[in-house]
């Protein structure tokens, strides 16, 4: 293919992106280059191609229409925080939580992988718009990728497709996203059905607002509109902006008398918040209702009215499979009846999915499936050698367009004003069910300093308590100390226009008892909580005091519906105050490795925080 010739289609009228895609596949030789149009018809064309390919297998019609289940390479199951880098011109502003290298170096590093990196692939085009599409708030990025896997994920997960072009215009702005999975084919050699490259790198030039990714097809890795852009991309935009971008999920909660409010939560990867955003209130909440906004990734804006707007520049959910059922999460499984990309779950004999979880949905265990891998899974191999018959990463794919609990605001380019932010981290020990911070600048210390239990959603080491500041520890796109001070600048920013905060919560949904169990019920159950903290936006609720923020007395919550003994309280709330010294010192640590700009008031709010332990 001569290397300017593009095939541009006449809708495409961005100069700087044809020139791009012209430059990007002299440099990667692609066979061909196909543009996305994003229409429904592209789509089943390349699921079908997929298909084709063996990396599809279409499910069974009957029970799971127009649906797909992909299972990747082993070696390719999760995203590479090892492998991720924030490529700024000075270490300093990549800070000391993110992998660094200089632009040069690490683009001399890049060259030579992407050379040629689709000889006997197909370019493909991916357009899309992170937000409603011509929003203000929106921002759109091009996505240049050699897997049609990750072309029809994006379908999905973003507003992909032709419009973009027209919202783009001749001279409109988009972030260049580059992806390859780095296994270029020789003439006459066969492809695998999931291609990849044991070398990966997923790379950021923040202050050029460029994404390059190599090696995997996999998620996060590989879907750059998501973490990539959305999140470490975003956040450089935003802190230079005036604004937040944020690893949390949105919901709308509405009470019986129709007053509705909004909540923003950050938890980790893999602790819960698609299943929060989801909730289906308890008995016991009879006129209550649970909205979703978003599922994943905020971008958040303070407005003239000093007000938080917040939207979900996304359009669909990644969400992790196992653990989901009726019982967990009942929206969440009508989402997944049809229109799914489903990917490293297990098959059933009948053609349809199976995870971890499920068997709890009556049906108890399948006698016979195909995992993840291909192999055969049965309960007496499962008890025998521990193999799990869906990988503990395993997802969906699904637009937001298929969940019963969307809320009708969902989409509204001006976004929803927030109450109120919660955090949570996965913590067996040490930290309560729940407390409010006195102010925003304790509500920032409990973000800052959140621990939380490592899951399987980054590849890794598993169950280790790490800080997670503010669950972006492996997506902030810039110092982390820096982004801290951002979030303190907001307080001032919004209190200039005279409106009162959004309040602060933090919560663990996962203390465990001495026998390893969770003593909170979690999922629809957290409610009670959500409605402790309406209780406290009312100013119903009065609270205790404790060392780390207000906290709910017994009777604050309601517990129609759920037999829970003040005991059993305790044991979610209690302060242990030898676990909380430990704590404190994990505190320190943790601002030693970030006293580079580390903001002075943490340090402050810290030693109040020892004073009131030591009372
Ligand atoms: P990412 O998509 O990786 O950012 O994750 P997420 O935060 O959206 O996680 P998700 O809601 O998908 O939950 C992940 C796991 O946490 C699942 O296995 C759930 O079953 C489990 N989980 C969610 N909510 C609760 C809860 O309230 N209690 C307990 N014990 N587990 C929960
Ligand atoms: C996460 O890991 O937080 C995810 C999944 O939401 S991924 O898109 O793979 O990053
Ligand atoms: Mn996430």
């Amino acid at each position: 293919m001569p290397s300017q010739q593009t095939n541009a289609p006449s809708f495409v009228k961005n100069a700087k992106l044809i020139a791009w895609v012209a430059d990007m596949a002299a440099l990667t030789q692609p066979d061909n280059i196909y543009w996305c149009d994003g229409s429904d018809e592209e789509y089943a064309r390349l699921c079908q191609q997929l298909v084709d390919a063996g990396t599809f297998k279409k499910l069974n019609p009957a029970k799971r229409p127009n649906s797909f289940l992909a299972c990747s390479d082993p070696s390719d199951v999760a995203r590479v925080e090892d492998r991720t880098y924030i490529c700024s011109e000075k270490k300093e502003n990549a800070g000391p939580t993110n992998n660094w290298m200089a632009p040069l170096e690490m683009r001399a590093t890049l060259q030579p992988l992407f050379a040629g990196c689709m000889k006997g692939r197909t370019m493909y085009v991916v357009p899309f718009s992170m937000g409603p599409l011509g929003s203000h708030i929106s921002h759109i990025g091009i996505e240049l990728t050699d897997s049609a896997y990750v072309a029809v994920n994006q379908k999905i997960m973003t507003r992909m497709g032709k419009a973009v072009y027209d919202v783009l215009g001749a001279d409109g702005a988009f972030v260049p996203c580059m992806h390859t999975v780095g296994a270029p084919l020789a003439a006459g050699q066969a492809d695998v059905k999931w291609p990849c490259n044991s070398t990966k790198y997923i790379v950021h030039f923040p202050e050029t607002r460029e994404i390059w990714s190599y090696g995997s097809g996999y998620g996060g890795n590989a879907l750059l509109g998501k973490k990539c852009f959305a999140l470490r991309i975003a956040s450089n935009m935003g802190r230079d902006q005036g604004w937040l971008a944020e690893h949390m999920l949105i919901l709308g909660v509405t009470n019986p008398q129709g007053k509705k409010y909004h909540v923003a939560a950050a938890f980790p990867s893999a602790c819960g918040k698609t299943n929060f955003s989801m909730l289906v209130p308890p008995a016991g909440f009879e006129g209550w209702k649970v909205t979703t906004i978003g599922d994943d990734i905020a971008w958040i804006k303070p407005h003239a009215d000093g007000k938080m707007y917040a939207i979900n520049p996304e359009a669909g959910y990644f969400g992790v499979a196992p653990g989901t059922n009726f019982h967990t999460n009942p929206n969440c499984m009508a989402s997944l009846d049809k229109n799914v990309i489903f990917t490293n779950v297990a098959l059933t004999d009948d053609g349809d999915v199976w995870w971890e979880g499920m068997e709890q949905d009556g049906g108890g265990l399948p006698a016979h499936l195909i995992d993840w891998q291909g192999k055969d899974w049965t309960p007496e191999i499962a008890r025998a050698t521990g193999a799990k018959a869906a990988h503990p990463n395993s997802r969906f794919t699904v637009a937001a367009g298929n969940n019963p609990a969307l809320d009708p605001e969902w989409d509204n380019p001006a976004g929803v004003a927030i109450d109120a932010f919660i955090f949570g981290g996965r913590r067996s020990t040490t930290v309560p069910l729940v407390t409010e911070s006195r102010n925003w600048m304790e509500g920032v210390y409990m973000a800052a300093t959140m621990g939380s239990e490592t899951t399987a959603a980054a590849v890794g080491q598993m169950g280790v308590v790490r800080r997670d500041p503010f669950a972006m520890l492996p997506f902030c796109g810039y110092n982390m100390s820096d982004y801290f001070q951002h979030w303190l600048d907001m307080e001032h920013k919004l209190e200039a226009q005279g409106h009162t905060l959004p309040k602060i919560f933090c919560v663990n949904w996962f203390r465990k008892d001495a026998a390893g169990k969770f003593v909170w019920p979690g999922y629809g159950e957290n409610m009670r909580v959500l409605k402790w903290m309406i209780d406290r936006l009312e100013g119903t609720a009065q609270g205790v005091e404790t060392m780390f923020g207000v906290a709910p007395l017994f009777d604050e919550l309601t517990w129609t519906g759920l037999p829970f003994s003040a005991e059993q309280f305790s044991t979610v709330t209690s302060i242990d105050k030898a676990a909380w010294a430990e704590e404190l010192k994990l505190h320190a640590t943790h601002f030693e490795q970030l006293s580079y700009h580390l903001p002075q008031a943490l340090l402050d709010t810290k030693a109040v925080l020892e004073q009131r332990l030591n009372a």
